[in-house]
């Protein structure tokens, strides 16, 4: 069976489009020959060493080869502390190595880190290449909507970065039959997330469909990767550059980086930070009185269903974690915003938000 879909990210001239489906690795030296990316520049395919021991980046190198695209592979250690300038630097020396031209392509093959990471080496080397990226997480369904590349700071998540759309993602979804269960979880977080901001019928859907997700079924994988980044697309192309309704994709993701620096990007996932951080949200939407009871109960059994974590571990501590959020680089002169829920598929900016309400709910949600 075929189960291709196809999404588009309506951009303008930015415009591109993503492929889901199953064997995708295979043919894209052909695809990108099909659409008349010329032989002449050399490629550079960056992937992690966890990825590539499973040979997706050779074959994505000899896909390229095959159709007459001289290819080389940079590898980057595995985990978000990849993201960082000291690794960019090793992608822009395997850059100069590769002799990469203006006219190149970085290929990005692995999950949400190496997307980020290649996509921003992508973004400022010679002052802006072409790339594709090709997600191999669920999670990175996410990043490969909207363009936003980048590395961390030691002081902040996501601090130094660029926007700068892929030429393409080509999404395989047999890749992620290797994922590890916990990053599967994970990825999970943020398709819950873009339910939960947009779409009641969606969220609704995933709560009887459970089973079937967590069994990598083609025909549900396929379908909530594709309504995933059709949502976080129709959020985008409203607002590309996060001046305003943007924002409302950070659901869950104030308290989420929160609990990511604190915890020094180990020991918790971005999905999982940001599945406890969405139940935070809704707490909170419900302490202010903005959202009927049993939101963030429904919220919480979704993520429960989906084995993923609803609580703040016990070892931070509240005033640690409101100054992080204080810090957030989306906290504007000091003050607290977050995205609130009013129902499950609405949600609403606020912002000054009372700082004690934040510390009560807190200390309401931390770990037993
Ligand atoms: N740019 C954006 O808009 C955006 C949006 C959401 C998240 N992000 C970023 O994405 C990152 C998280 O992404 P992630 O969760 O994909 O993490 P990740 O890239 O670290 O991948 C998770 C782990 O799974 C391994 N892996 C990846 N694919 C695999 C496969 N098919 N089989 C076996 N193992 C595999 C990786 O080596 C890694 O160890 C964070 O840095 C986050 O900030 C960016
Ligand atoms: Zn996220």
């Amino acid at each position: 069976m075929n189960a291709e879909v196809r999404v588009q990210v309506d951009l303008g001239e930015r415009s591109y489009d993503i492929v889901i489906g199953p064997g995708l690795l295979d043919r894209i030296g052909l695809m990108l020959a099909s659409q008349g990316w010329e032989a002449d520049s050399p490629g550079l395919v960056v992937t992690d060493r966890n990825v590539a021991k499973f040979g997706y980046a050779d074959r994505v190198a000899s896909s390229l080869r095959a159709a007459g695209f001289q290819t080389s592979i940079a590898l980057v250690e595995p985990g978000e502390s990849a993201k960082c300038l000291e690794v960019a630097k090793t992608l822009y020396d395997a850059a100069f190595d590769a002799s990469l031209d203006r006219k190149s392509m970085i290929f990005a093959v692995g999950g949400g880190v190496v997307g980020d990471l290649a996509g921003f080496v992508a973004a400022t080397y010679m002052r802006g290449i072409a790339w594709i990226q090709v997600p191999t997480t669920i999670l990175a369904h996410d990043s490969s909507v909207g363009g936003k590349v980048g590395i961390n700071h030691p002081r902040g998540k996501n601090m130094i970065g660029a926007f700068h759309q892929p030429s393409a993602v080509l999404f395989d979804t047999s890749v992620l039959r290797t994922l590890p269960d916990r990053e599967v979880r994970s990825g999970l977080a943020e398709v819950v997330k873009h339910a939960a901001i947009w779409d009641e019928d969606f969220f609704s859907w995933l709560e009887v469909h459970v089973p079937q997700i967590l069994a990598l079924q083609d025909s549900a994988l396929s379908g909530i990767l594709a309504k995933g980044c059709q949502i976080k697309a129709a959020v985008v192309s409203r607002d590309e550059r996060e001046s305003g309704m943007r924002a409302i994709l950070n659901f869950g993701h104030t308290l989420g980086h929160a609990l990511e620096t604190l915890s020094g990007y180990r020991g918790i996932t971005h999905g999982e930070a940001v599945a406890i951080g969405m139940v935070f949200a809704a707490a909170l939407s419900e302490e202010l009185g903005m959202c009927a009871a049993g939101v963030k109960e429904r919220l919480e059994h979704l993520l429960l269903a989906f084995g993923l974590p609803v609580r703040i571990p016990k070892e931070l501590a509240e005033p640690e974690i409101l100054q992080c959020m204080l810090h957030d680089k989306k906290a504007v002169g000091g003050h607290l915003t977050f995205v609130l829920i009013e129902k499950i598929g609405r949600v609403r900016i606020v912002k000054n938000v009372d700082a004690a309400a934040v510390l009560r709910v807190l200390e309401r949600l931390r770990e037993a």
